[in-house]
Parts: C-alpha cells; sequence; structure tokens
C-alpha cells in the first residue's frame, strides 16, 4: 500500500494557500493547516483538530510553540511538504501604500513574524521530520521583494525579501539532510490580499493582461514538492504573467 504523505499549509483558510490544501487533498494527501481562523466547515480536510491548529503567526510567542504542537500530528514523524504560505500585506487608509518613513514598528515586526519568521521557526523545528521524508519546502515570496511595487508596502516587500535570502541559506543548510527548499514569487493572483487599483497594473503591467489564479499557483507548488523537480533547491520562481519581465 502506498505511503500516505503528509503536507503542513500555513494560511490555508482563504486564498493560495486554501487551494494548495485542496490540491494536496485531492492527490490524496494528509494535510494539517495553520491559520487564525480554521478553513471553512465545507472544506473535506477541516476535520476539527486533528488537522487544523488555531494560531497567531504575528505573535513570536505563539510561532515558537508552533513546532511542539504540530510536531504530535505528524504520524511516522515524517513531513512531506511545508508550504510557508501564511502571510499579509497591510495597508493605509483607503488601501494605501504604507511607506519606509512612517510606517509604525509594531507593524514592521508583527508582519516579520508572520512574514519571515513563521517559515524560519517551522523550517527549521521540522528539519528532522522533513529530512525522514526526503521533503520539499516552499516559501511565498512575492515580486514586491524585488522593486518597489505601488500598493505592497516597504516593510512587506523587505520581509519577502529577507525571505527570499532565506530560501536560498536554508537551501544549502538542507541540501545535506535530503530537503530541497524554493520560493515562489507571485505577481497578482486573484485573492483578498489585492489591493483595489490592482486593474490598472492588469492593463498596463501584465503583458498577458490577467490576474493569475490560486489553481495556477498550486500548479506550481505541487510540481515543486514533487519528484519531477528533484534538482530543483534554492530557487525563486515567479509567476506573475510577465509583470516582470
Ligand atoms: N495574492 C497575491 O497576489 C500574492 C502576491 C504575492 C505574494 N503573495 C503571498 O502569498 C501568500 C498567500 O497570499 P493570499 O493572496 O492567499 O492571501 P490571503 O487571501 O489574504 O490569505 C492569507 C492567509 O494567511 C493567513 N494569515 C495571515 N495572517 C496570519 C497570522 N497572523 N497567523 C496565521 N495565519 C495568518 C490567513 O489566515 P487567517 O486570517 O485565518 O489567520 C490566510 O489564510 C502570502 O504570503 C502573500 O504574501 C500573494
Amino acid at each position: 500500500m502506498p505511503e500516505t504523505k503528509t503536507a503542513v499549509v500555513t494560511g490555508a483558510s482563504r486564498g493560495i494557500g486554501h487551494a494548495v490544501a485542496q490540491r494536496f487533498r485531492d492527490q490524496g494527501w494528509r494535510v494539517i493547516t495553520v491559520s487564525r481562523q480554521p478553513p471553512p466547515d465545507r472544506c473535506p480536510w477541516s476535520d476539527g483538530g486533528n488537522t487544523h491548529i488555531s494560531l497567531d503567526l504575528s505573535d513570536l510567542k505563539q510561532i515558537m510553540h508552533t513546532v511542539e504542537q504540530l510536531r504530535p500530528l505528524l504520524s511516522g514523524a515524517k513531513l512531506h511538504a511545508l508550504i510557508n504560505n501564511a502571510g499579509i500585506s497591510p495597508k493605509g487608509p483607503g488601501g494605501s501604500r504604507i511607506n519606509s518613513l512612517t510606517t509604525d514598528i509594531d507593524v514592521w515586526q508583527s508582519m516579520y513574524n508572520t512574514n519571515f519568521y513563521a517559515p524560519l521557526v517551522l523550517t527549521r523545528g521540522f528539519a528532522q521530520e522533513l529530512s525522514n521524508a526526503r521533503g520539499a519546502v516552499v516559501n511565498l515570496c512575492s515580486i514586491a521583494g524585488h522593486r518597489v511595487h505601488p500598493f505592497a508596502g516597504s516593510a512587506y516587500a523587505t520581509s519577502k525579501s529577507a525571505l527570499g535570502a532565506l530560501t536560498r541559506e536554508m537551501a544549502n543548510d538542507m541540501a545535506p539532510l535530503g530537503v530541497r527548499v524554493n520560493a515562489i514569487a507571485p505577481g497578482e493572483i486573484d485573492t483578498d490580499i489585492l489591493s483595489p487599483g490592482t486593474s490598472r497594473i492588469v492593463e498596463n503591467d501584465i503583458p498577458m493582461r490577467r490576474l493569475g489564479t490560486v489553481h495556477e499557483v498550486a500548479d506550481l507548488i505541487e510540481f515543486l514538492c514533487s519528484d519531477k523537480a528533484s534538482y530543483i533547491t534554492g530557487a525563486e520562481i515567479p509567476i506573475d504573467g510577465g509583470q516582470t519581465v
């Protein structure tokens, strides 16, 4: 009988993470999710405390306890995929961009906790379980980590840049353990995180003239966690309809 694989997906209550959890589930994986709210009741993997842990990843103390709370759920002490997807992109009044000069330092701190420290703590916390499975990690970066974006703020952009650098560092450190660590850099994907003026970006800056879908992002993440990507590690792959060409 083939082994049931296990994935941990942060931020699966909606958006990209929800589509990724659904995709793994459809492939027969066991999916464990982490976010403040549980996935909606209609989701087949939301079977109460067995597969979802409600945690606030903007709180460093809660992040530090995440691994010990999740570890008992990993039957066989193997983790085949860790998707560090939870992320937040705070906006100013009216959805405005918040810049590096005026954004409150507490906003920077809680965003870095969610966008950067949570992936660091979870990935190294599960190093042994990932190694046992010769597993894969995928970090959700952003095109905003590479150049100034009209809506994504400075704290968000720098947190994603730092996560891209962390991806390279951890790919190097975890290769001897048999673990691959990659990142993806989405452009404008159709989720709640988008700002009201995104249609202007679609018209002017995206050669494909449309938003990406969560299913297209799930395709890429599924690929990176599969044996078809067995020689890919330390990469940050754009998925942006050509927005950065
Ligand atoms: N959509 C895009 O265009 C785009 C572009 C570039 C990068 N990304 C990145 O892709 C990832 C997913 O984005 P998305 O568009 O799917 O966003 P989304 O629809 O806003 O979903 C964000 C997810 O993260 C979780 N989350 C946020 N803050 C959290 C916290 N403090 N603790 C625990 N979970 C938290 C949310 O769950 P709860 O609210 O239930 O906690 C939710 O499930 C993010 O890292 C984002 O930066 C997205």
